[in-house]
């Protein structure tokens, strides 16, 4: 067999079953917090029409460009892998009529999404977001609500967090504003990068965004979008910092925060985290009150965000990860073939009460499953021999203290119970 394919490809990986268990802590405290908000799970196709991608991100952005991965279907019909979710949740809620349901629609999604990008640290080819979306209303108050359901969540998981906003404008003012960015811009082409030269035509917000050192002092100098905003949406901005604040919740402005996403207007947030490096882009989001009308639909204004959870696995602390684990309860060592087919037999009654179990067979000397066991990480072990088998008395080890005892298969059945149902009370 060829090497490359016993390899993943570059800029995807396997999540191996050591690591799943972080997964697990983060994706069930999403579903736990945020149906506290609300928030209802939907599940999006992994692959859409290119068009609803090009048309919803925009053509003109980095992810459009170069990083989908777009084919031809059989049917000739040009189709991608989803960069992001945003637009097959607006298209979700418009080709199902969501509008007609009670109240605003509150949705998460987790999921995969896939972008050719460079390999770098922190950046993945199939990378794993959680997001949320609440569509139906412009009212300032979602945008605090949903950061502030965005920090709690940081928070019940140990992860420290800094919150950064801006306004971006909408239609009727930023014209304007790109207008003056692009003639500043255009005065200053030969101390700029090969990027930002092509984006001053392009999407000159973008060249907000390079890390291109020598383009800094240039970008240092441009006008500030804070200085460009129409009245609605300055005061739009004034009153998501209201509720902000009435949460309890600090922020910091960043008059240069544009996001790689051509739907945004108003507010644009990220929420970044020291123990990242480069990338410390932990969240994105920000409102889209247009996007359903670029996709064909009606106005549907919208504000939601996007979180890496490769990322927020990397900086999750040892002990939360440690709450996925669930090393088995009862280990059986055997002692000869008949015993193995009996402690077959009483592992699969414990496991029909809920108590999980392990053996193999082949299991080999006593000392050396005792060893298994401690890797594994067993609570207790349960030694049966024929002689345990004839006397209905059976060694128990706790591993934690190493003490043992003798147990009848009922008086261990009621220790179990009570040890499973006192674990999960917590
Ligand atoms: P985004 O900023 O493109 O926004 O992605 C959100 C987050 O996904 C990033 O902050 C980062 O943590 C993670 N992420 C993005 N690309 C990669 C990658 N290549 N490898 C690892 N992690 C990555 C969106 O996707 C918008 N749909 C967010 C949104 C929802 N806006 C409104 N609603």
């Amino acid at each position: 067999m060829e090497d490359s394919l016993l390899t993943t490809m570059p800029g995807t990986r396997d999540i191996l079953p050591e690591e799943v268990a972080a997964w697990h802590v983060v994706e069930q405290a999403a579903a736990k917090v945020f149906s506290r908000y609300g928030f209802e799970e939907i599940r999006t196709p992994m692959f859409e029409a290119t068009e609803l991608f090009s048309r919803g991100i925009g053509g003109e952005t980095d992810i459009v460009g170069k990083e989908m991965y777009t084919f031809r279907d059989q049917s000739g019909k040009s189709v991608s892998l989803r960069p992001e979710a945003t637009a097959s949740v607006v298209r979700a809620y418009l080709q199902h009529s969501m509008q007609r349901g009670a109240g605003l629609a509150r949705m998460y999604y987790i999921g995969p999404m896939f972008r050719h990008e460079k390999k770098q640290k922190g950046r993945w080819r199939q990378f794993y977001q959680i997001g949320a979306e609440v569509l139906g209303s412009d009212d300032p108050s979602i945008e605090a609500e949903v950061i502030e359901m965005t920090l709690f969540f940081l928070q019940t998981l140990e992860v420290s967090a800094r919150l950064l906003i801006n306004s971006v404008g909408d239609g009727s003012c930023r014209p304007g504003y790109i207008a003056a960015l692009r003639h500043e811009l255009n005065r200053h082409q030969g101390e700029l990068c090969d990027d930002c030269r092509r984006r001053t035509e392009t999407n000159p917000l973008r060249v907000l965004d390079c890390k291109v050192e020598t383009c800094q002092p240039v970008i240092a100098a441009l006008p500030r979008i804070a200085d460009h905003l129409c009245e609605s949406c300055a005061q739009h901005f004034e009153m998501v910092q209201l509720h902000l604040r009435d949460a309890g919740i600090a922020y910091e402005i960043v008059p240069r925060l544009v996001r790689g996403l051509d739907y945004y207007v108003k507010t644009a947030f990220e929420i970044v985290s020291g123990g990242l490096g480069a990338q410390n882009a932990l969240v994105g989001g920000g409102r889209y009150d247009g996007l359903a009308e670029i996709l064909g639909g009606p106005r549907v204004p919208g504000f939601g965000f996007a979180m890496g959870l490769d990322r927020l696995v990397m900086i999750l602390p040892e002990n939360v990860k440690g709450l996925g684990k669930h090393p088995p309860e009862l280990y059986l060592a055997y002692l000869g073939d008949v015993a193995f087919r009996k402690a077959l037999g009483i592992a699969r009654s414990f496991r029909h009460l809920g108590v999980s179990c392990y053996l193999d067979p082949g299991g080999g000397s006593l000392k050396s499953q005792m060893r298994q066991a401690n890797r594994v990480g067993a609570q207790s072990v349960l030694i049966v021999g024929e002689d345990e088998l004839a006397r209905n008395r059976f060694p128990l080890r706790r591993m934690e203290d190493s003490t043992q005892r003798e147990v009848t298969l009922e008086e261990l059945e009621e220790y179990l119970l009570s040890r499973s149902s006192a674990a999960s009370d917590h």
